[in-house]
């Protein structure tokens, strides 16, 4: 049985992840109006995941005939200096993310509801990735970011990722 507590955590998650696909779509706005559409069509990609996992937590919920309710979203506030700030807000954003489906898994664990830590399993293993790729974009703009060549080069690179 998922207890209230669970189901209200998880609940909030929802929320987050919508929040985080709000925030990436924002991303890619900035992007979009700097001229830089591989950066755009990158955090756009990432904004479509975000919500993948608002709804495979919805679906948790549904299918376990417990009552999501949809709260309200908040607004993107960053008013971002250049792209690294962009880069490193959104690695920020995945380790508040990670932390969050963290604590998720410990009480789900103090409660010993067992499904619903096996559930959360994808979600850890989704944050490691997220965080790896949120790395590695910064590492590359550290190296190659710093003229018009290299950061041409990378926004052609950001700009091949598709929808998955
Ligand atoms: Fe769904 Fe990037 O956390």
């Amino acid at each position: 049985m998922i207890s209230n507590k669970i189901a209200a955590l998880l609940n909030e998650q929802i929320n987050k992840e919508l929040f985080s696909a709000y925030l990436y779509w924002d991303m890619s706005h900035y992007f979009e109006t700097r001229g830089l559409d591989g950066f755009a069509q990158w955090y756009m990609v990432q904004a479509e995941e975000e919500y993948d996992h608002a709804q495979r937590i919805y679906r948790y919920l549904v299918d376990n005939d417990i009552c999501v309710t949809l709260t309200a979203i908040e607004t993107p506030s960053r008013k971002y200096e250049c792209v690294m700030d962009v880069l490193q807000s959104a690695y920020e954003h995945e380790e508040y993310i990670t932390e969050s489906i963290h604590n998720l898994y410990c009480a789900a664990h103090q409660e010993k509801d067992l499904r619903t830590m096996e559930f959360l399993n994808w979600f850890i293993n989704e944050q490691a990735e997220e965080e790896t790729h949120a790395r590695s974009m910064i590492d590359k703009m550290k190296l190659f970011g710093n003229d018009g060549k290299g950061l041409y080069q990378l926004n052609r690179e950001f700009g091949k990722r598709n929808s998955e």
